[in-house]
């Protein structure tokens, strides 16, 4: 396969984060990582704990507390470049045209407001005057998700982990945004509740057609519900690729492997979950050239000097790996 634009392909992007670079004082937490979102799509994001994909978001939509900086890259919503908007610029793009489920929905929701108070806060920052008002707005949008719109008169403090989880994302919606961005949000909460929450935010999809990225460590979760998948290890982006085509075996970067290889099997599948060896790396200290290479089992002398730069393996499949074949029907590198 020829190499062409390894980032997607912008121009009918939605969502079009290109070459994006965030630090923390010395440390790079976000290193050069490229994804897009088309209307409607949801793109899943996985790495674990540590590898820069809250930051990533965050950095992205202009939402990331001090001392992050962006440092690099560009960020096209909708055509705009959002890393040039000023203030009021990204006060008229957050909420009406991307809105963010943050990771821990108890800290983003303001203790002494009441769950009615936040619709209308919302609303009025952005004038709008909802038809019949913004209590039945609010309590159809609490419905949406599954939320009795008693709790419209409840502080935040009084409803459980799934209920305020179920708020944020009622939130997130209240002003039909083409895309909705959640960052972990069934991670704290039991399968139950978080089986019965994506169901109400896969109908709200469906009836609404908006495009999200869907932040978690959960790869079988994201085969589920994501049309394409984005690896992060350590700050970058190792893979990108539709779900079908890692859900059969397609995967190519050894550490997607690894994720995949770890996932308990599923029913009738002859094999035993393998965890991958050794610790994620940090990005305050990261190993040379490849950052997975010392957890890798393919690795080859190149890879501890030499960073492997993202290549087209595939129709809105990329990798960046330097023992991956592409072109050739050879074998895959194993999970490490
Ligand atoms: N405020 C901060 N100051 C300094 N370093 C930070 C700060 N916030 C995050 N980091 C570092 O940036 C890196 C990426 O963190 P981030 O929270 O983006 O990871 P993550 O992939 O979202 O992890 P998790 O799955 O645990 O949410 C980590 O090494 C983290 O220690
Ligand atoms: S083979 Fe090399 S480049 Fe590929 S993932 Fe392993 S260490 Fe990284
Ligand atoms: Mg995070």
């Amino acid at each position: 396969m020829t190499e062409r634009d390894p980032r997607g392909d912008p121009a009918s992007a939605l969502l079009a984060v290109d070459a994006l670079s965030v630090d923390y004082g010395p440390v790079r937490a976000v290193d050069g990582v490229s994804f897009t979102v088309r209307r409607g799509q949801t793109l899943g994001l996985v790495g674990e704990s540590g590898s820069g994909k809250s930051t990533a978001v965050l950095g992205a939509l202009r939402l990331l507390p001090a001392p992050g900086v962006v440092t690099g890259g560009s960020v096209r919503l909708a055509g705009a470049e959002l890393l040039d908007l000023d203030a009021a610029g990204l006060r008229n793009i957050w909420g009406a045209q991307v809105a963010l489920v943050p990771q821990g929905a108890l800290s983003s929701l303001n203790p002494v407001l009441r769950v009615l108070d936040h619709f209308a806060e919302t609303f009025t920052a952005h004038g709008v005057k909802p038809e019949g008002g913004v209590r039945a707005c609010a309590a159809a949008l609490l419905s949406r998700v599954g939320l009795d719109p008693v709790h419209l008169d409840s502080y935040p403090h009084a409803l459980s982990g799934g209920m305020r989880q179920r708020v944020t994302i009622a939130l997130g919606l209240a002003l039909n945004p083409p895309l909705l961005v959640l960052d972990e949000p069934t991670t704290a909460l039991d399968v139950v509740v978080e089986r019965d929450i994506l169901r109400q935010l896969l109908a709200a999809q469906d009836a609404s057609g908006f495009a999200m990225v869907f932040i978690t460590h959960d790869v079988a979760l994201l085969l589920e519900l994501a049309s394409a998948i984005a690896v992060m290890y350590a700050g970058r982006l190792v893979e990108r690729a539709p779900s079908e085509v890692l859900a059969a075996d397609g995967a190519l970067h050894p550490y997607t492997r690894g994720l995949l290889a770890a996932l308990p099997p599923s029913p009738g599948e002859a094999r035993l979950p393998v965890s991958i060896p050794g610790h994620a790396a940090s990005v305050a200290d990261p190993p040379s050239g490849c950052r997975f290479h010392p957890r890798c089992a393919s690795a080859i002398d190149r890879c501890r000097t030499e960073a492997p730069a993202l290549r087209v393996a595939g129709p809105d499949h990329v990798v960046a790996c330097h023992v991956v074949e592409l072109g050739v029907s050879s074998p895959k590198p194993g999970a490490p």
